[in-house]
């Protein structure tokens, strides 16, 4: 079978997901089975070219995973011609002059999210991207989840009847740093380097409402600082200038009410870290990363309330479980793919930067709700 070999310049592949997801999991995994099959039956094979500040980590890297290319020198890698794709997973402030440089070099672009760190930059890195004619995208990769993808089933099939409210919780308990070390980076706690689960986190609920229930139409947001000071990464104490906790309420297309708390500093007593109840006239649905379970209306037991007697209900034993009726593979990696194919041979690609724009748009706008103590409309963004 014919292979085209398509050359990726991957920045930030040091971090945590660069790394993880991004390098080994996605474009690693796609080389070792081959490549990415096109509709002409050729496989499209990702040559990936690391980029970083350092070096050392770059070559060590390189070497545990088979790799000769690696450079500290961004600029000398977008002038290469033979790589045509420029993928960023560096911090989120790094993230609108890099990719400004790789439009600029006439790149496609694929990257993490945040976009940008507020909406304006999102919408004119959209807005170049598109008069430079080149292919973009964002990582979206909480719907190829498969408790979300279940999820997306139950919702096109008319489970659900009229869907009601959405209600998610999403959070773990990250050590602070001194007597057990943290599993985030430090940079996420302060305000000064765009941390903050507000800009994280409201970026994944947008696309997640969006794709899965209806537009996001008002935002009301309250953040809250839990642990005001952390250890970081050298054992030193700072302050956390961002939040760590974040509680929004979204009004949707179609009357529905979502409700999403995020949290770094809550003690997990759910089935995963992140759990999403669907409440129907029809039925309700509880999805988490994995799993998805349903309680259709005729399952619905007869609560009353009488908290003198022991509770005769076993809640849970009333839900089924949505059976998998498919492979899930990792969701970064499905996503890679579609890109590799958008890029390759103009295969839709609804994930875009105008995409990208939107969930930085809800982040911008919880964080205002916050600030001002009020719900805010959300605005149809273009470019
Ligand atoms: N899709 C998701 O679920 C998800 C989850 C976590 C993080 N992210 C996003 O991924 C991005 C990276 O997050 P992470 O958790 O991997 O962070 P990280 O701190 O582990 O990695 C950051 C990367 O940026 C590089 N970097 C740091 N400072 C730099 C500097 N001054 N100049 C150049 N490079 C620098 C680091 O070397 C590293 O490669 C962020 O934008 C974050 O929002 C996405």
């Amino acid at each position: 079978m014919k292979e085209k070999r398509i050359g990726i310049i991957m920045n930030g592949v040091t971090g945590r997901m660069g790394l993880n997801q991004h390098l080994v999991r996605s474009v690693l995994a796609i080389r070792k089975q081959g490549g990415v099959v096109l509709a002409d039956g050729s496989r499209l094979v990702p040559d990936p070219m690391l980029v970083g500040r350092n070096a050392a980590k770059l070559e060590q890297i390189a070497k545990e995973y088979g790799m000769d290319r690696w450079t500290t020198d961004l600029q000398g890698a977008l002038a290469n011609p033979d790589d045509s794709i420029y993928f960023d997973a560096q911090l989120t402030t790094l993230r609108a002059p890099s990719v400004e440089a790789a439009i600029a070099a006439g790149k496609h672009i694929y990257c993490e999210k945040p976009l940008a760190v507020d909406s304006a930059m999102a919408l004119r890195l959209a807005g170049l991207a598109k008069a430079a004619g080149v292919k973009h995208g964002v990582v979206q990769d909480k719907l190829f989840l498969p408790g979300m993808r279940k999820l997306k089933r139950l919702v096109n099939s008319g489970f659900f009847g009229r869907i009601l409210s959405v209600r998610g919780e999403f959070g773990y308990w990250v050590f602070e740093g001194d007597w057990q070390p943290a599993q985030r980076p430090s940079w996420n706690y302060r305000k000064q380097d765009d941390g903050g689960i507000i800009v994280d986190m409201f970026c994944h609920w947008r696309y997640v409402l969006d794709h899965t229930f209806g537009r996001v139409r008002a935002v009301q947001c309250l953040g809250s600082t839990a642990i005001p000071e952390r250890v970081d990464e050298q054992g030193l104490r700072y302050q956390c200038t961002a939040e760590d906790s974040a509680y929004g309420t979204f009004e949707l297309d179609g009357g529905i009410i979502a409700q999403i708390n995020s949290s770094w500093s809550v003690r997990v007593y759910r089935d995963e870290l992140f759990n999403l109840q669907v409440d129907g006239t029809l039925g309700s649905a509880v999805a988490g990363l994995r799993e998805c379970r349903t309680q259709h209306r005729v399952n619905t037991p007869r609560p009353v309330w009488n908290p003198d007697i022991e509770n005769p209900f076993r809640f849970r034993e009333n839900w089924q479980e949505v059976p998998d009726n498919q492979t899930f593979d990792n969701g970064f990696k499905v996503q890679w793919e579609l890109f590799l194919k958008h890029v390759a041979e103009d295969a839709p690609f609804p994930h875009d930067f105008l995409e990208g724009a939107r969930g930085v748009q809800l982040a911008e706008l919880g964080l205002k709700s916050w600030q001002e103590r009020r719900w805010l409309d959300v605005p149809e963004l273009g470019v």
